[in-house]
C-alpha cells in the first residue's frame, strides 16, 4: 500500500456536514468593522492563534482592530472543526497530498515547490484561514517544550524572558485547566498523570482531557511502555519531554467542543472590550511613513481602504503569510524586493529564511480492538455514541489525540546513527529528547481497525524558505519546506522506524495485532529501503516555524528583536510561530498562546 495514513483517511471522508448550532457565535454587531478608513491604537493582522491572544489582551487597555482573511469556521465548515473526533476524520482540508480537496473558506491552499530531497513531491500545507487560524483545525494536543529548549531560545536571542521559568506565568495566564473526568473516561489504563503546579487560575482558554479513551490507544501506549518508555508522572507541561503522557487537549470539557483562539480569546474580548474585527479582510501591505509603520492597506471583498495605527501594527499572519506580508511591505532581502519592484523600507535578508518543519513517519498495523472511529463508523454502535456526545459530552465523538512519548534513543540504536549526525546533536542541550512517538487509530472503509505509531525527530536540521511568487497580494508565496535537505533528519527517522517496530513487536502490541505490517510493510527492511520510504511518505505535523526569526541586534539573519520588534523600522512587530528562532521539541499551540500573552505584555509595558 503506497498511500500514507492521511491519504487513506481522506479517501473515505464524507461530504462536509452543514452547521451544527453547538457553539453560539457571539461577535457583537458593533464589533464588526465596516470596510472604510478608520484609526486605532493597535492593528493586529491575522485573527489566528497568536493574533487573537495579542488582540484580546491589548484591547483590555486600548483600541484594537483585527484584520482576518476568513470568517467563523463554525459557519463556513459546519461541525467538522467543532466535534473533537472530526479533527481526525472530517477535516479534509488538511490532506497533504497535492490532490487535496479545495476548501478556500477555511484553508489558504498553500502548496510547496517540489521537494528536491523527497523525490520532488509537492505538499499541500494546510493553514487556517479563519478566525482562530490554525487553532481552528489543529489536533488540539496541549503540551509545552522543555526547560533546556526554552533556555536555548533565551540564549539565541540574548533575553532571559524566554527561559521556561520566565515564560511559565504566560503559559498559566491563558489556560483554565479542568482535571480529567475519570468517570467519563472510564479507563483505568489511561489515568492522566500531570503536575498541577504547571497550571494556575488562568483564562479564557479551556484545556482538559478527553471524556473518552480510545481502547486501541491504551494498547499502543502499553507497547511503548513495554519497550522502556514509562509514563512521566509530571506530564508534558512542566518543562520535561521524557517518557509518555496522556495529554490534555484544547477542548471545552462541558460541551466537548473544540477550543480555539476564537472560542476563547475572541469571545472574551467581544464580551469585555471594544475590540473591532474585520472578517473576510486581507491585509494588502503595511504602510510606512519614513521608517515608521502607520497602518495597513486592507481589502474586504474588493473594497480597498486604510486602517491607521496611532501606536503599532502587529503582524500575526502565521509562518508563511507573515514573511509574505513583510516582503510585500518592503521588508526583506533587497534582491527579492527589487526583483518585484517593491520599494525597500528595510533590507532584512532573514525574512522568509530559516524555515524549520519537523516531519514524521507512521508504522501501522491492523488490530483486533475497536477505536473511536470504528465505533462511530459502525451503524450498530453509532446512535449510542451520538447520544452520549449530545447528552453527556462524552463517548468517542468527544475525543481526539491522546498519548505521546519522548525518549533518548537506546544506546544500541543511537550507535547506528552516522557520527556526523551524532556530532550535530552537540549543538543542542544534552537532555534533549531524540524522538517523539505519537499513537493513533484509523478505520478502513470496510470497518477494519488500524493502529499507528509515528516517529518524529525533535531536532530539525533541514532548512526551507518562503519567498514571493509575485507582487500580487492575492498570490500565495513560494514555499520550500527543505525536507531532508540535511540528511541527519532522515537518519533519526530511520532509527525511529526501527524503534517503533520494536514497540509493535512487544507483548501488548502482539495481543491486538493482525497479520503482516501494513505500513511501511515487510518489504521495507534495509536502511536504504526505509530511507526511500520516508522520503516518499514522510508527512508534516504542521509545526513549521522560524521564518521571521527572533535574534540579537546585529545578527544579520534576525528579523525581530526579543520583543518582536522588526529590525530597521519603528511601530511594527511580528507575533506568531514565525518568530520562534528554531523548531522547539513538543507541539506549537501552547507556545503560540504564551507568546501572544508575552508580546502583549511587552507592548502594554512600553506604552
Ligand atoms: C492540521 C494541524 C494540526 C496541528 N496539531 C497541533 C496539535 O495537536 N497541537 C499543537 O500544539 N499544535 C498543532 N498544530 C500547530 C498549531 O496549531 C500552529 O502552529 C499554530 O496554531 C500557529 O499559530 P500562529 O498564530 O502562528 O498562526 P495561525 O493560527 O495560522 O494564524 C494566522 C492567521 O493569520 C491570518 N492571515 C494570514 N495572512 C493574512 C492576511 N494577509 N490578511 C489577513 N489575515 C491573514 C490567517 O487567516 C490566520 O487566521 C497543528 C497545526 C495544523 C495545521
Ligand atoms: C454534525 O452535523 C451533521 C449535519 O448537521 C449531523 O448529521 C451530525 O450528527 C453532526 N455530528 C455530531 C457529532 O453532532
Ligand atoms: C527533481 O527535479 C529536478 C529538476 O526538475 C530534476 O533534476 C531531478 O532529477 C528530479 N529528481 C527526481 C528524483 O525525480
Ligand atoms: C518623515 O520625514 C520627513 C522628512 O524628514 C518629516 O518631515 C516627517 O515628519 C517624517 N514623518 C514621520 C512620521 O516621522
Ligand atoms: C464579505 O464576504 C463574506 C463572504 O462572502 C460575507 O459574509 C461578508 O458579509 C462580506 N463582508 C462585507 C463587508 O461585505
Ligand atoms: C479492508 O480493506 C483494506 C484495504 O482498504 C484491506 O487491506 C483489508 O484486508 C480489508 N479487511 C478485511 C477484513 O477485508
Amino acid at each position: 500500500m503506497l498511500l500514507s495514513i492521511h491519504a487513506v483517511v481522506v479517501t473515505f471522508l464524507g461530504i462536509c456536514a452543514s452547521l451544527s448550532a453547538a457553539t453560539p457565535l457571539h461577535l457583537r454587531d458593533d464589533h464588526i468593522g465596516a470596510p472604510q478608513d478608520a484609526t486605532f491604537d493597535y492593528i493586529v493582522v491575522g485573527g489566528g492563534t497568536t493574533g487573537l491572544t495579542v488582540a484580546a489582551r491589548l484591547s483590555e487597555h486600548a483600541s484594537v482592530a483585527v484584520i482576518e482573511a476568513g470568517g467563523y469556521y463554525q459557519i463556513t465548515y459546519g461541525n467538522n472543526s467543532v466535534v473533537p473526533l472530526y479533527s481526525l476524520t472530517r477535516i479534509d482540508a488538511i490532506d497533504p497530498s497535492p490532490q487535496f480537496p479545495r476548501r478556500p473558506e477555511i484553508d489558504w491552499e498553500l502548496v510547496t515547490v517540489p521537494q528536491t530531497n523527497a523525490f520532488n513531491r509537492t505538499v499541500h500545507y494546510a493553514q487556517g484561514k479563519t478566525l482562530g487560524g490554525s487553532s481552528a483545525f489543529n489536533t488540539m494536543s496541549y503540551l509545552r517544550s522543555t526547560s533546556s529548549a526554552y533556555q536555548r531560545w533565551a540564549s539565541m536571542v540574548g533575553d532571559n524572558d524566554y527561559t521556561f521559568k520566565s515564560l511559565l506565568p504566560f503559559f498559566k495566564k491563558s489556560v483554565r485547566l479542568t482535571p480529567p473526568n475519570l468517570e467519563k473516561r472510564n479507563s483505568a489504563n489511561a489515568t492522566p498523570e500531570y503536575d498541577p503546579s504547571a497550571y494556575g487560575d488562568g483564562s479564557p482558554l479551556d484545556v482538559s482531557w478527553n471524556n473518552f479513551v480510545d481502547p486501541t490507544l491504551t494498547w499502543l501506549a502499553k507497547s511503548l511502555q513495554a519497550i522502556g518508555i514509562p509514563i512521566n508522572p509530571k506530564g508534558f507541561s512542566s518543562g520535561e519531554l521524557k517518557g509518555g503522557a496522556w495529554l490534555p487537549s484544547t477542548i471545552d470539557p462541558a460541551h466537548a467542543t473544540r477550543e480555539s483562539s476564537q472560542t476563547s480569546f475572541l469571545d472574551y474580548a467581544d464580551a469585555n472590550t471594544q475590540i473591532k474585527v474585520y472578517p473576510y479582510s486581507i491585509a494588502v501591505r503595511v504602510l510606512f511613513e519614513n521608517e515608521t509603520a502607520t497602518g495597513v492597506s486592507v481589502d474586504t471583498n474588493g473594497t480597498i481602504y486604510t486602517l491607521s495605527a496611532t501606536k503599532e501594527v502587529i503582524v500575526s499572519a502565521g509562518v508563511f503569510n507573515s514573511p509574505k506580508l513583510l516582503m510585500l511591505s518592503g521588508i526583506g532581502p533587497t534582491e527579492v524586493l527589487t526583483s518585484f519592484d517593491i520599494p525597500v523600507v528595510a533590507n532584512l535578508p532573514g525574512v522568509g529564511q530559516n524555515l524549520q518543519d519537523p516531519t514524521s513517519i507512521n508504522v501501522a498495523n491492523f488490530v483486533n480492538t475497536p477505536n473511536a472511529q470504528s465505533i462511530v463508523a459502525n451503524p450498530a454502535t453509532e446512535p449510542e455514541a451520538l447520544r452520549k456526545y449530545v447528552e453527556e459530552a462524552a463517548g468517542p465523538y468527544s475525543s481526539a489525540a491522546g498519548y505521546i512519548s519522548y525518549e533518548r534513543l537506546p544506546d544500541d540504536l543511537r550507535q547506528t546513527l552516522p557520527p556526523a549526525t551524532l556530532a550535530k546533536f552537540d549543538n543542542f542541550p544534552s537532555d534533549f529528547p531524540d524522538s517523539q512517538y505519537i499513537v493513533g487509530t484509523f478505520v478502513m472503509a470496510n470497518g477494519s481497525s488500524m493502529g499507528a505509531i509515528s516517529s518524529t525527530f525533535t531536532r530539525t536540521f533541514s532548512r526551507g524558505s518562503v519567498t514571493l511568487a509575485s507582487a500580487d497580494y492575492k498570490d500565495n508565496p513560494l514555499i520550500d519546506l527543505g525536507w531532508f535537505s540535511d540528511p541527519a533528519d532522515a537518519d533519526v527517522l530511520i532509527a525511529g522506524v526501527k524503534r517503533v517496530r520494536q514497540a509493535w513487536s512487544s507483548e501488548p502490541a502482539l495481543t491486538i495485532r493482525l497479520g503482516a505490517e501494513v505500513l511501511p510493510g515487510d518489504t521495507v527492511d534495509t536502511d536504504e529501503e526505509i530511507l526511500s520510504y520516508i522520503k516518499n511518505n514522510g508527512n508534516q505535523l504542521w509545526h513549521a516555524s522560524s521564518t521571521c526569526s527572533m535574534g540579537k541586534a546585529g545578527d544579520k539573519s534576525a528579523v525581530v528583536d526579543s520583543k518582536g520588534r522588526v529590525f530597521g523600522v519603528k511601530g511594527l512587530r511580528v507575533a506568531d510561530l514565525s518568530v520562534v528562532p528554531y523548531a522547539l521539541p513538543g507541539h506549537c499551540q501552547a507556545n503560540a498562546y504564551a507568546l501572544g500573552e508575552k508580546i502583549a505584555r511587552d507592548i502594554i509595558d512600553a506604552r
